[in-house]
């Protein structure tokens, strides 16, 4: 296999060049998740934007390995031969022997090569491996459990792929192989490649615990007994126990364990009774613009295109001012209390209240971004956005036959004769028109027809809180229980697109080891409200002096009582409304400026030192771990802007004469921060700090 090279890490400002000098030559990196080519949540988004800067490093030497899904393979991968002589041969010999193994350049950036395993295909083999997996650890998979049923095809089959590359007896000198596992599904393949001793380097990445997320999910105090649960009595009773022990026994053989954040390594420490080695922080593949407010630019193009949707939903409600319209969003898998929506929705109805109360003219537009079970959309939300064309048809039309009839009075020489320039029949046509929107019931809560309505959490807590999109209401509701994607015929944007056409994204989790979604909003110069018990929340806490003067509110679902979190949830969303739109502009603004904190060209390091801990483990002969970062990094710390905070209370103008007209399209060049840029300092150190108050969780 060709030379792998080494990498040097961009630094951040005021953090030092990261130059490592672990010799490469001649090993190998398999990347194995289920969610490889495989969108299923933020795992995707670790790998996908992870890639380019792996492959940087590794060039031809990185392979990542998942699961062959048709519908993905034709959109996002090129099939090809391998191009490396071990692989060819491994790829054929499992071939002939009854598995299905394709080999192809995933199409994202770094064009990574995949390994993708159809494991239906080798169905056949599953209750052989099952047994050989009882008789090798006693790990019993009951035939129903169709999760886990592939989490056992896809082991069998990663640790078969890494045996044949491994002892393929043509090449001279094999090669040092590192793998890294990601997540409970992938992680068997692990367990079976220590078993085997093969001479694998191997690492365990989880993302969450299996037992954590359950656990949230139900009515449990969670922080406050992390140290009290009967592991073993908690996975039976949820019927998880031969997940978990393979989530287990991945954790305890691994050369190194690692997972995204030091709120889900203490959760790991207590209920997988492994301490990570390392953390490994999510981090995302940073886009800069190289015009200063391209992205101020693109929030006002994609917020239009949000706005011709709202048009269509609410018509014949369209009582409102939709340039004083607010779009909230929350989004990510459906995990009603874990992602927060619980309480954001109870958030919402006191703000209703309080923006009632007080008379607001500013109109609240919470979309709920989160699949579920449905079939199809409903008629209703399809004919808003028909209406909404023909309304656009019918005036484009008028429009056409006043301009001709004016264009022909001018060429006569004449001014127009106002009063003759509409006919009857362009009345007709209006008035025509005008009825189509007329509408006896609310604009509907939920875009789709749903399959389990009457028992859907958010459509019942909608229920219960009365957001029915009425006249009256100051807070009005979107339920889009299906990713967002360019080819809908509703809402045409794709996420990244939606995420930068809103004003705030609202991810009060209480499960959450790291939370994509409100690191994508700030890269992309959107606030965001997350929590103290997220990994990301916890994250920028720590490297921001002043964090919600960023842009990035933290609530405390930690050390409060749930109505108490609520309270201040509430608190956020009303200063929020209460912004100016220069007051929004200004805070865009240094939202953006924290996007390098979170680049992969920083936060990849982890991941090198993860891969370099665990070659030395399995090789001590060749290789040698210098412990380098992340322990002993000198750290970074944005402080508090310069500047007024751009909390309303504080920073209104200070011009008596101030007017919203002073809000216009050219504030965005005032940005009294910029100055604080160049401010950033080495205060102290990332990830060295504690979990706060960990005995008092
Ligand atoms: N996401 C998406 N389309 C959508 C909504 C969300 O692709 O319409 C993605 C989002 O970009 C993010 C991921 O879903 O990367 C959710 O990841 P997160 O870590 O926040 O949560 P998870 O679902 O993994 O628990
Ligand atoms: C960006 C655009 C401005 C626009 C503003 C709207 O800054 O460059 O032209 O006026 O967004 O901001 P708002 O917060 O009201 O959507
Ligand atoms: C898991 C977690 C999420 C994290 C993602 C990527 O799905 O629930 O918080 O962001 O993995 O690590």
């Amino acid at each position: 296999m060709p030379l792998a090279r080494s990498l040097s890490v961009t630094s951040l400002s005021g953090l030092e060049e990261w130059d490592e000098e672990f010799d490469l030559e001649d090993a190998v990196l398999f990347e194995i998740a289920w969610e490889v080519a495989n969108k299923v949540g933020g795992i995707y988004t670790v790998i996908q934007t992870k890639a380019r800067l792996t492959a940087e490093e590794w060039g031809e030497n990185y392979f990542l390995v998942g699961p062959y899904v048709e519908s993905n393979v034709r959109t996002q991968v090129e099939l090809i031969e391998p191009t490396d002589p071990v692989l060819k041969r491994t790829i054929d010999k499992m071939n002939s022997s009854g598995c299905k193994v394709y080999f192809g350049r995933w199409l994202i950036e770094g064009s990574p090569y995949v390994i993708l395993i159809d494991v239906a295909f080798t169905a056949w083999s599953l209750d052989r491996w099952k047994s050989e997996l009882w008789e090798l650890c006693d790990i019993g998979v009951p035939w129903f459990d169709r999760e886990a049923n592939d989490a056992v095809l896809f082991g069998f089959l990663t640790a078969w792929l890494l045996g044949e590359v491994r002892n393929d007896t043509q090449s001279e000198e094999p090669p040092h192989i590192v793998a890294q596992f990601h997540e409970w599904l992938a992680g068997l393949g692990l367990v079976l490649c220590r078993h085997r001793q093969l001479p694998v380097a191997t690492i365990f990445t989880t993302h969450a615990t299996l037992l954590g997320r359950y656990l949230c999910a139900g009515n449990v105090d969670f922080y406050n007994n992390l140290a009290q649960f009967n592991v073993d009595k908690e996975a039976g009773d949820r019927q998880i126990y031969h997940r978990y022990c393979l989530e287990r026994a991945a954790a305890h053989c691994a050369h190194v364990f690692t997972t995204v954040s030091q709120i889900t390594a203490i959760e790991a420490e207590f209920l997988l009774k492994r301490k990570p080695d390392i953390v490994t922080p999510n981090g995302l593949n940073v886009k800069k613009f190289s015009a200063m407010h391209e992205f101020q630019n693109l929030h006002a193009q994609s917020k239009n295109r949000i706005q011709e949707f709202i048009r269509g939903h609410f018509y014949g409600h369209l009582d409102f001012n939709l340039d004083k319209c607010l779009f909230l969003f929350i989004a990510g898998r459906y995990e009603f209390s874990n992602k927060g929506a619980d309480i954001f929705l109870e958030a919402l109805a006191r703000l209703n209240y309080l923006l009632r109360v007080n008379q607001s003219d500013v109109t609240v537009i919470a979309f709920f971004i989160m699949p579920a079970r449905t079939n199809n959309f409903n008629v209703e939300t399809l004919k808003g956005q028909a209406v909404r064309k023909q309304l656009w048809d019918t005036a484009q039309t008028v429009k056409e036959r006043f301009g001709k009839k004016l264009y022909e009075s001018l060429l006569v020489g004449q001014l127009p004769d106002v009063s003759k320039m509409l006919d009857k029949e362009d009345f007709t046509i209006m008035k025509r028109a005008i009825f189509a929107t007329q509408r006896q019931c609310q604009p509907p809560v939920c875009t789709h027809n749903m399959l389990e309505d009457s028992s859907d959490p958010i459509l019942n807590c909608v229920r219960r809180i009365g957001l029915f999109n009425s006249s009256a209401d100051r807070v009005k509701i979107i339920f889009h229980p299906e990713f967002l994607s360019s080819t809908s015929p509703l809402l045409p944007m794709d996420y990244e697109e939606f995420v930068r056409g809103c004003h705030l994204g609202v991810f009060p989790s209480y499960y959450e080891p790291w939370g994509y979604t409100p690191a994508e909003c700030t890269v992309m110069g959107i606030p965001s409200i997350s929590t103290n018990l997220s990994g990301f929340g916890c994250f920028m806490e720590e490297h921001i002096a002043d964090p919600s003067a960023y842009g990035i509110y933290i609530l405390d679902r930690r050390f409060r009582g749930v109505d108490e979190s609520c309270n201040q949830l509430t608190s956020f969303l009303f200063q929020f409304c209460k912004q100016s739109r220069r007051q929004r502009i200004i805070q865009r603004n240094r939202t953006e400026r924290l996007s390098d904190l979170l680049d992969w060209r920083y936060l990849g390091r982890y991941y090198i030192s993860a891969r370099h801990m665990a070659l030395a483990k399995a090789f001590p002969d060749t290789y040698v771990y210098v412990p380098h970062e992340p322990n002993s990094t000198s750290g970074f710390r944005y402080p508090r802007p310069a500047s007024v905070p751009p909390s309303p209370a504080l920073s209104r103008h200070s011009s008596p004469h101030h007017s919203e007209a002073e809000d216009n399209d050219e504030d965005e060049r005032y940005d009294e921060d910029l100055e604080a840029e160049k401010d950033r300092v080495n205060i102290r150190q990332p990830y060295t700090t504690p979990f706060k108050n960990k005995s008092s969780l």
